[in-house]
């Protein structure tokens, strides 16, 4: 069984300007150095210690059960969501799971439909093949894998020009795990060759909570109950975030106290790096700042807001707002950025009367 995961992490890090271009921010989910050289340690290894994710874990339970009990290779799978939800995690398990063997490679990796051949050629029967970020995998080896995938089989073009020929090659029964964290950019041919499709969602609070607790018991750090649900409801529902925000205060527990992290310790920490009780960094809480103060909660432009904040209009968009969104703190309306309701009471500012009274506040907001 190959554990040493660091391929796929790899390229995910190298991603430019993807949507959550903020590998060195605390509360980013993308994976950084640090993240990859522990997540190994951290991963679940089988079903059974996977947190959350209740309806996935039922559904791909079964598929793989089933699969098992006729001794067959487990269907194609498809894991889709947003960076740090457990992809990468599943894909090993689901080999685990299946007593095979995986291979693990990612979309970016494979340009040329021969560099697919090469590697789907090379599979053992049942292996499994982690393609990781599919939705970057180049049109003619896209191609390809349909073929693959369905048949068994691919076409291995030899010479060039009218000469070329095709030769088909059979290939053993594998099941390919794809990840990617936009579904949304997958052709529907590609999409529809899976045989199931995993939605990972957010986390609860609560699940990031036991997440905390197994990681604190594997890095060998001593955290009460407080203290781990302090750091949970500040993960941003991502657990790469709670293991990162957890090897942070386990830092500051450690110089600053004795290394126990209790819900104290926990808040102190957070307030040196700038983590709010919501999981708002440094520049969420910029943002949102100046669309109050500047703008009176909006609307207003994204250049002005990112100018006003001193950032890039990019950087507004992409780095800070899904999550601003998410939160419902901001809406993104036709007129311009709006704050929320819930914005003025997070940063505990009270509503200009005119925008209560007229309307711009709840309910003009969405009704465009
Ligand atoms: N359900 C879970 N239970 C416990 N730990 C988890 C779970 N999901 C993720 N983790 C932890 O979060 C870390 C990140 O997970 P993983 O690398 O699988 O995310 P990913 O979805 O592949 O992210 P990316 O899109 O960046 O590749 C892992 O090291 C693992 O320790
Ligand atoms: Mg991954």
């Amino acid at each position: 069984m190959n554990w040493d995961d660091t391929g796929p992490d790899d390229s995910a890090t190298a991603t430019p300007g993807g949507p959550d271009a903020s590998a060195e921010r605390l509360v980013g989910s993308v994976a950084d150095g640090e993240d990859t050289a522990v997540e190994a340690a951290l991963r679940p290894k089988d079903l059974g210690e996977f947190v959350g994710q209740p309806k996935v874990r039922e559904q791909l339970d079964l598929v793989l059960r089933a699969a098992r009990q006729r001794g067959a290779t487990a269907d194609h799978v498809l894991l889709s969501g947003a960076p740090g939800l457990g992809k990468t995690t599943l894909s090993m398990i689901i080999a685990a799971e299946m007593g095979a063997p995986i291979r693990i490679t990612s979309g970016p990796a494979i340009q040329h439909a021969g560099d697919l051949a090469a590697i789907l050629s090379s599979l053992q029967e049942g292996e499994v093949l982690f393609l990781d970020e599919i939705h970057r995998m180049s049109r003619p080896a896209e191609e390809m894998l349909y073929m693959a995938m369905e048949d068994f089989r691919v076409d291995v073009i030899v010479g060039k020009g009218p000469g070329a020929t095709a030769i088909p090659l059979e290939l053993p029964p594998f099941t390919l795990v794809g990840a990617t964290t936009r579904a949304g950019l997958l052709p529907p041919p590609l999409r529809d060759r899976f045989g199931f499709t995993a939605h990972m969602e957010f986390y609860e609070a609560e699940e990031l909570e036991r997440v905390l607790h197994r990681s604190a018991r594997l890095l060998d750090v001593s955290t009460d109950e407080a203290g781990a649900r302090e750091i949970a409801g500040r993960s941003r529902g991502t657990p790469r975030i709670a293991n990162r925000l957890l090897r942070r205060v386990r830092d500051y527990a450690q110089v600053k106290s004795d290394g126990v992290i209790t819900s104290e310790i926990a808040r102190q920490a957070l307030a040196v790096y700038e983590v709010d009780e919501r999981g708002l960094d440094r520049l969420d809480r910029a943002v949102l700042e100046s669309l109050l103060k500047l703008f009176n909660g909006g609307p207003v432009g994204l250049s002005t807001l990112a100018v006003a904040v001193g950032e890039e209009r990019e950087t507004v968009e992409e780095v800070a707002e899904p999550f601003l969104v998410r939160e419902g703190l901001l809406a993104r309306t036709p007129r311009g950025r709006v704050a929320t309701p819930a914005a003025w009471a997070h940063l505990n500012l009270t509503p200009p009367a005119s925008s209560r009274a007229n309307g711009s506040g709840q309910t003009g907001l969405f009704g465009m």
